[in-house]
């Protein structure tokens, strides 16, 4: 269908004056009985385009004048009667497809809690437009950081036979049916479709790795699976994953490169989504650019762990779980250091070696690695980051430690064998940035088919 965006028509001065043929939804109306006003939308923009109809000049099929029809106009597009913008002035309305009045999209029951249950017609509303346009743009642009870093864009395996993480979290990949008996978990797997167990990835990190002992610079950009059943604003089992890997870099180097990349993104939003960004500001988070801005102003806080539990404990009263050396920070008190004490991003490095994966880069105190994440207000952590621990010897004995398959490692412990090199790498999670950037408080708003515990819509 011969027809131009709606965005064009809004942008493009050229066209005043034109006859244009523009298709979309009709978002509102206005119907009388000699003028019609219709809002289209066609998804390219957050502005619509009003269409005038003049019912005694055209005549118009009334279901076109509904909440939710697709239609195609074809029209002159003129100065809008109000304000600065333009309008269609329309010669002929076809209706594409009519909508009946159940349509669920209605302004007065549009709560997010509402729309989550109908995920294949919430797109449709203004928020989740301009959330997935923001998700789009933040995408390319984190390509672009990349691309013009000379870094190269890797594509690592979604079906796995290693567990990155360590944390038992992995989805099962099989193709036994139903039924499928066994008299040991190691027969199970030998007759299964890889012959072991095999699950689906939750970090592209190890093989990232492999890549950058050979290009240097290197991410990959896709999704990660994970099995917990954190029933949060915060967790998906589906999530996509930024995972940069870097060689000859150490901890500061790559964390300097995380928040490069971070406010080049943000910049990006914020200059190629105007109109969205506005509206997030007006309906969704108040004074949500002067907080990018600032952001973008000002350097990441740094916190050593072991201060951050000195500053931590002197509040332990007003947390449900109380802090100590040793523990894992929670997102209340994640929160706490990045939105009260630091006001800003917040790298909290150092953190204590029990807790944290078995490949960072054992410091020197022997309790300690070299390990960072990145805390922003609202959220909590939206990086996992750590320098790899390239000694071979001492990668091996903290595996042993955690009675780890050696046998399944053999091709990253090569990596400590054959041209070892200093490396480092983090793990953005994307839909967390996208929550962070567009002031939406829940994971499961800013990803089109979010998928958790017992949901699989
Ligand atoms: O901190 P994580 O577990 O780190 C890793 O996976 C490293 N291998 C990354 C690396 O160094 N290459 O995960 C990294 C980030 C977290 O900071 C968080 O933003 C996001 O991934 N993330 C999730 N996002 C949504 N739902 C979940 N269940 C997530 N789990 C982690
Ligand atoms: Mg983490």
């Amino acid at each position: 269908m011969k027809h131009i965006d709606i965005f064009d028509v809004l942008n493009d001065s050229a066209l005043l004056g034109e006859e244009v043929t523009v298709c979309g939804w009709v978002r509102t109306f206005r119907d009388s009985a000699q003028v019609a006003f219709l809002e289209l939308g066609d998804g390219t923009s957050f502005a619509r385009l009003q269409i005038v109809v003049d019912k005694n000049a055209i005549e118009i099929d009334p279901e076109c004048v509904k909440n939710g029809a697709s239609v195609c106009v074809v029209g002159e597009v003129v100065k809008a009667y109000r304000g600065d913008g333009v309008e269609v002035n329309a010669k002929k309305v076809r209706l594409l497809g009519k909508c009946p009045s159940d349509y669920p999209i209605q302004k007065k029951r549009t709560t997010l809690d509402f729309l989550r249950t109908i995920p294949h017609l919430r797109l449709r509303t203004n928020t989740f437009t301009a959330v997935f346009r923001v998700r789009s743009v933040a995408a390319q642009a984190i390509h672009r950081y990349f691309h013009q870093h000379r870094y190269y864009y890797m594509n690592t395996p979604i079906i796995t036979a290693s567990d990155c993480e360590g944390a038992g979290e992995m989805f099962r990949v099989t193709t036994h049916g139903y039924g499928a008996k066994a008299e040991s978990e190691e027969k199970f797997y030998e007759t299964d479709f890889f012959g072991q167990r095999a699950g689906l990835s939750v970090s592209g990190q190890l093989e990232g790795e492999v890549a950058a002992t050979a290009f240097s610079k290197i991410y990959t950009f896709g999704p990660s699976f994970r099995a917990e059943k954190s029933n949060t604003t915060k967790h998906l089992s589906e999530f996509w994953h930024v995972e940069p890997e870097v060689a000859f870099a150490e901890l500061p180097d790559i964390m300097e490169i995380a928040e490069e990349m971070l406010k080049y993104v943000i910049r990006a939003v914020m200059e190629e989504c105007k109109d969205e960004m506005n509206f997030f500001d007006s309906f969704v988070e108040k004074g949500l650019k002067d907080k990018l801005e600032h952001v973008l102003n000002s350097e990441f806080g740094v916190c050593d762990y072991t201060d951050a539990i000195e500053i931590l404990k002197k509040e332990n009263g007003k947390f449900v779980y109380p802090v100590e050396w040793g523990c894992d920070l929670q997102t209340e008190h994640e929160k706490y250091l990045t939105e009260v004490v630091f006001k800003k991003p917040v790298f909290v490095t150092n953190y204590p070696k029990d807790i944290k994966s078995f490949y960072m880069k054992q410091n020197p105190d022997g309790k300690t690695v070299a390990a960072t994440d990145l805390l922003v207000p609202g959220i909590g952590e939206i990086i996992g980051c750590s320098e790899r621990e390239a000694d071979y010897d001492k990668l091996v004995s903290v595996m042993k430690v955690r009675n780890m398959d050696m046998d399944a490692y053999k091709q990253y412990l090569d990596l400590r064998v054959f041209g070892s090199v200093p490396h480092s790498g983090f793990g953005l999670g994307f839909e967390r940035f996208v929550m962070y950037v567009t002031g939406m408080e829940n994971i499961r708003d800013v990803t089109l088919f979010p998928r958790w515990v017992k949901n699989i819509m």
